[in-house]
C-alpha cells in the first residue's frame, strides 16, 4: 500500500523518481518561467505571485487534456472554485492568470501530473468520470529584511479537494517556508500550539522537486510564512501545487 494511503500524506523526490534524459532542460524551463509570475490578484499585499490552469485526466486512456481560459483585456484567465475549507475565501470563485501555452506543453510538468494521478485512488464508480486538476505555480517572494511572504491560509487547513500535491521549483535564500502535516483536528491553528502527537511530519521541502502528497481528509497541513535568510538578494520559495477532485454533477431526481 501507497504511504499516501497508509498514513494519508507521503513526501517524494520527483528528480529522482521522474528521471529521465532532458529532465533537467525541462525543470530549468520551468524554474525560468516561475520569475516572471503575476502578482497575486486576491493577495497584492502578501508578496505572493501566481499562475493557475486547469486539466482533466481521462481515467481509461490516463490522457490530459487542458481546459479553455476567458479572455479578459488580452490576458488569459482560468476560473477556479475555492472549496469550502479556506476560511479566507469561503465558497467563492476567483480568476487566475493562466499559465502559458508552451509551459503546459512541458514534458516535465506533464510527467509530474500524471505522477501525481498514479498516487491517487478513487472509487470504482468515480472512474467512470474524469478528474478534475487544478495546477497552480505558486511563489513567494521577499525583498526586504522583516518582510514576510505568507501562504493562504496561514494555518493548519485542509483543502478541500481530495488531493493536493505540492513540488518545489526553487528555495533560495529563504528562512521559514516550513512545512507541517497534523491530524484534521487541529485545521486553524499554528504548528506551534498543536501538541506532539497531534503532528505527524514536520519538514522543509529543499531541493529541486522535492514533493509531498496528501490525502486532505486524511490530514491537515501548513506551509509557514517565507522571510530572508542570511544571504544578499530576495528570498524566494517557488511551488507547483496539483489538486485532483471528482467530476461533480447535480442530483438526479425523477422528474
Ligand atoms: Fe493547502
Amino acid at each position: 500500500m501507497s504511504q499516501l494511503k497508509s498514513k494519508g500524506y507521503a513526501i517524494y523526490d520527483y528528480m529522482d523518481a521522474l528521471e529521465y534524459e532532458g529532465i533537467k532542460t525541462d525543470y530549468k524551463v520551468l524554474l525560468d518561467y516561475f520569475e516572471d509570475l503575476p502578482v497575486d490578484d486576491y493577495a497584492p499585499e502578501l508578496n505572493r505571485y501566481r499562475r493557475y490552469s486547469r486539466a482533466l485526466v481521462l481515467p481509461t486512456s490516463k490522457s490530459l487534456e487542458w481546459l479553455p481560459n476567458v479572455e479578459r483585456d488580452g490576458n488569459e484567465y482560468a476560473a477556479y472554485f475555492q472549496g469550502k475549507f479556506n476560511p479566507e475565501h469561503p465558497g467563492s470563485y476567483r480568476e487566475f492568470h493562466a499559465i502559458d501555452p508552451h509551459i503546459l506543453e512541458n514534458e516535465l510538468l506533464n510527467k509530474i501530473i500524471m505522477a501525481d494521478y498514479e498516487e491517487t485512488f478513487w472509487g470504482e464508480e468515480d472512474q467512470i468520470m474524469p478528474i478534475h486538476v487544478g495546477v497552480h505555480f505558486v511563489k513567494l517572494e521577499v525583498e526586504k529584511e522583516g518582510d514576510r511572504a505568507v501562504s493562504s491560509p496561514d494555518c493548519l487547513h485542509q483543502d478541500g479537494e481530495p488531493f493536493t500535491f505540492a513540488h518545489l521549483i526553487e528555495r533560495r535564500n529563504v528562512k521559514g517556508g516550513l512545512n507541517a502535516i497534523g491530524v484534521p483536528s487541529v485545521g486553524g491553528k499554528q504548528p506551534e500550539e498543536v501538541a506532539d502527537e497531534d503532528l505527524h511530519e514536520v519538514f522543509k521541502l529543499n531541493r529541486p522537486l522535492e514533493s509531498y502528497g496528501v490525502e486532505d481528509s486524511s490530514v491537515s497541513h501548513y506551509v509557514g510564512p517565507v522571510m530572508k535568510g542570511g544571504a544578499e538578494g530576495r528570498a524566494v520559495r517557488s511551488v507547483i501545487l496539483i489538486d485532483y477532485q471528482l467530476t461533480v454533477v447535480a442530483d438526479v431526481g425523477d422528474e
